[in-house]
């Protein structure tokens, strides 16, 4: 089999070496992809993202069986629509199902028609009904920009002057685009989060093993949101009952909601979730695999990922199988992310014992060096997260990080 994968993060490196692994794939391209992915024997595919007929055109040219997705961003122009409508076969939910990550309140509409559980929520897109409703409800209280905003629209505000702040920034001052003309002001819900993750084609569920994501960029949760700092799995701190009750509860009236909805999900579900003392509750759904949580959830599956979308796609019963190893992976972040940050530093080079999905790197004149915010991920599996966190701060500590910056603490919140 000859596979494409759209995108170019370390989400799609570890997507695509999992694929590669397969004796039944001969080739996988990744568009556009990155320089870190060509010393893996991944093909690099310079055509942009959101570029459809050049893709289509490179997948009929070159006898692609299958496409998959990594980001949300093609999901959401419709690129599963243009592929199944030029013949292809693709692997990702279409633009209607795609909403339930577009829009933060197409997806509350779907938990609350579905009686999902998740926080109370309001949505407004005038900025004074919306401070009178935050002032009424107090602190803590979380306001999300309603589109896409790459992780980072969300202030968990702890004070209401933190609040106002965040929709004086959202609404007023447009710090995230048109992403912030709508605005959902959202319970506080208290626990620990995990990411669970599952293969959905239509009603059916297949869920993965789940990960715990770090979103603040500095040590013990603190610092702005990110796209994610790092992750483990498994997560022993929260119960295989929890779990169970969320796989029940959350991805699969989920599933079943997008069929009634008349927008059937296939592709990969995400759910964020937060283990309240009440049980698992939502904090977002994404329309795709999460990024750090692939790096450190792929390397835990032991069937055939290749195999695993061919049998979606052809309708076929799959396998899936997974290690007791326990993966972490951290993020090596250019100094200054999520704001502005620093660009071409030198990557620094690891020993063997750890597995390196390159992201925000470029190819400069001499060698390859760090174009993006999140620049690598360093991951490493071991009998247990303590034993694989150690492998992954020895390799990071003896590397040369100068101008960038990683979070200590990525796996320690697992119980001994
Ligand atoms: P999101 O982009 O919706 O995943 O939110 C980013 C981060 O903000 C999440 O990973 C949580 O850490 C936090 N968060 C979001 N919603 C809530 C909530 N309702 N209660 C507590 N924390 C939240
Ligand atoms: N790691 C969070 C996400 O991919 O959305």
């Amino acid at each position: 089999m000859k596979i494409l994968i759209i995108g170019s993060g370390g989400r799609e490196h570890a997507i695509a070496r999992k694929i590669l692994d397969s004796p039944q794939v001969t080739a996988v391209f990744c568009a556009k992809g990155n320089p870190g992915m060509v010393q893996d024997g991944i093909q690099v595919v310079d055509i942009a993202e959101d570029d459809h007929k050049m893709l289509i055109a490179f997948a009929k040219e070159n006898a692609i069986d299958w496409t998959f997705v990594g980001p949300e961003i093609p999901l959401l122009n419709g690129i599963v629509d243009d592929f199944q409508q030029a013949g292809l076969a693709i692997f990702g939910p279409n633009q209607a199902a795609a909403m339930i990550e577009g829009s933060k309140e197409f997806a509350k509409k779907l938990m609350v028609d579905n009686q999902i559980p998740t926080a109370d929520y309001a949505a407004f897109t005038d900025y004074q009904a919306a401070c009178d409703y935050v002032t009424e409800k107090g602190a803590p209280i979380v306001i999300k920009a309603d589109g896409l905003a790459a992780g980072k629209g969300v202030t968990v505000a702890m004070t209401l002057e933190e609040a106002l702040q965040a929709l004086k920034e959202m609404m007023t001052d447009h710090r995230f685009g048109e992403s912030g003309d709508k605005v959902v002001v959202e319970e506080f819900l208290a626990g620990e989060e995990f990411s669970l993750l599952a293969f959905v084609k239509n009603r059916k569920v297949y869920p993965m093993v789940i990960a715990q994501d770090h979103k603040r960029a500095y040590d013990n949760d603190e610092g702005p949101n990110t796209g994610g700092m790092g992750a483990y799995s498994p997560v022993p701190q929260i119960s295989e009952a929890m779990v169970e009750k969320a796989i029940a509860e959350i991805l699969q009236p989920a599933a079943d909601g997008m069929v009634k909805n008349g927008t059937p999900f296939t592709g990969i579900l995400y759910a964020g979730l937060i283990a309240t003392e009440a049980g698992p509750k939502v904090i977002e759904f994404n329309a795709r695999f999460g990024d750090p949580e692939t790096q450190v959830v792929l390397p835990r599956l032991t069937s055939d990922l290749a195999q695993i979308i061919s049998d979606f796609l052809k309708d076929q019963e799959p396998e899936l199988t997974w290690s007791d190893q326990a993966s972490v992976g951290v993020v090596l972040a250019a100094e200054g992310y999520p704001n502005d940050y620093q660009k071409g530093m030198p990557l620094p080079d690891f020993n063997d014992q750890v597995t390196v999905y390159y992201a925000g790197v470029t190819q400069g004149t001499k060698q390859m060096e760090a174009s993006g915010g999140r620049v690598l991920v360093v991951e490493a599996e071991a009998d247990t997260i303590q034993a694989a966190q150690a492998q992954v701060y020895q390799a990071l500590s003896k590397a040369e990080t100068a101008g960038y910056f990683y979070r200590n603490d990525i796996g320690s919140k697992a119980k001994k």
